[in-house]
């Protein structure tokens, strides 16, 4: 069965039963929120989250490659008065089948608007937790390279001794620090903070996240004609985002409405192709990757 550029519409555990082992190179996803928006597509309530997703995630890691990663965008809700515990408990399941939950980003959510609730701020952040098979997987941390920023300016100006040896961490985390390497560099490598705003413009979808966040995964653990999978696809996001990197997508969503918009929204990246390509020095990566 060919899946590369495909979208199918059904419940993901089902169809992904047809794809091989082995076949994906990143999964990106976020997938229907515990109980919060049943008026569009059905909520999953928070007790049975976990055993509602964990045959997906037992087919997700089949059909993942053994060097590939996936990134599951993920919040717990507040449920009477607490954060529900959910997420953890999912992370605690998923490595008892064998994923190793190798990291947690956060997307820092920029745009948000500001609100006033008795026992709580705004919620201004979302996880994005990282999963592998193996504890040596692929990851192109230059694609993702950001400006130096004005700090080095001052920081780097004036070099005490201590700054020209490496600091190892304090708390034997082994992230030791050299400031001297940095010295004369135009970028260096980004926090495991990503700054976006939210999605503006909708898309006909109560929860498509923004195309810059699927695209910085991407970039990072992908080459160009690597296949990207979004299981929960909705309008389509996560595969607009590959092939504007030319990567390859599979997607799969249980609406056919949400279909129908992932394929004009393809359809549309996919005719505006040649201008974003001229414009973007991202879309010609070379492929570094061994044979
Ligand atoms: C949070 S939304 C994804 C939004 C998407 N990231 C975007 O930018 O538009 C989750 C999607 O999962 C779909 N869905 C729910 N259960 C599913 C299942 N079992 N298999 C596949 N898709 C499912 C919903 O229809 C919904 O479109």
């Amino acid at each position: 069965m060919n899946i590369d550029n495909q979208i199918f519409l059904g419940d993901c555990e089902k169809v992904l039963k047809s794809f091989p082992d082995n076949c994906v190179d990143l999964i990106f996803t976020s997938p229907p929120y515990a109980d919060q928006r049943k008026a569009t597509y059905g909520g999953i309530k928070p007790d049975q989250y976990v055993n509602w997703f964990m045959p997906k995630a037992n087919e997700f890691l089949r059909i993942l490659k053994p060097q590939g990663t996936f990134i599951l965008n993920i919040k717990e809700r507040v449920v009477n008065g607490e954060r529900h515990t959910y997420v953890i408990e999912l992370i605690l399941k998923m490595r008892e089948i064998g994923w190793l939950w190798t990291e947690e980003f956060i997307w820092h959510k920029k745009n948000s608007y500001p609100g006033k609730w008795p026992n709580r701020f705004r919620d201004n952040w979302e996880r994005l937790l990282q999963f592998n098979k193996n504890k040596k997987f692929r990851m192109y941390q230059e694609a993702v390279m950001v400006p130096v920023g004005d700090w080095a300016k001052d920081r780097l100006s004036n070099l005490s001794n201590k700054d020209k040896i490496r600091d190892e961490s304090k708390v034997g985390s082994g992230f030791g620090k050299n400031i001297s390497n940095w010295v004369g560099r135009d970028k260096v490598y980004p926090t495991n903070v990503v700054h976006l705003a939210t999605e503006c413009s909708n898309q006909n979808h109560s929860a498509a996240f923004p195309t810059e966040l699927p695209t910085w995964f991407i970039k990072l653990f992908t080459q160009p004609n690597d296949l990207v999978l979004d299981p929960f696809l909705g309008s389509g996001t996560t595969a607009v985002a590959a092939i504007q990197l030319g990567r390859k997508y599979v997607g799969i969503d249980t609406e056919q409405n949400y279909i129908e918009i992932s394929k004009a929204r393809l359809l549309d990246t996919q005719i505006q192709l040649p201008m974003i390509a001229e414009n973007s020095e991202n879309y010609q990566v070379e492929d570094k990757r061994d044979s």
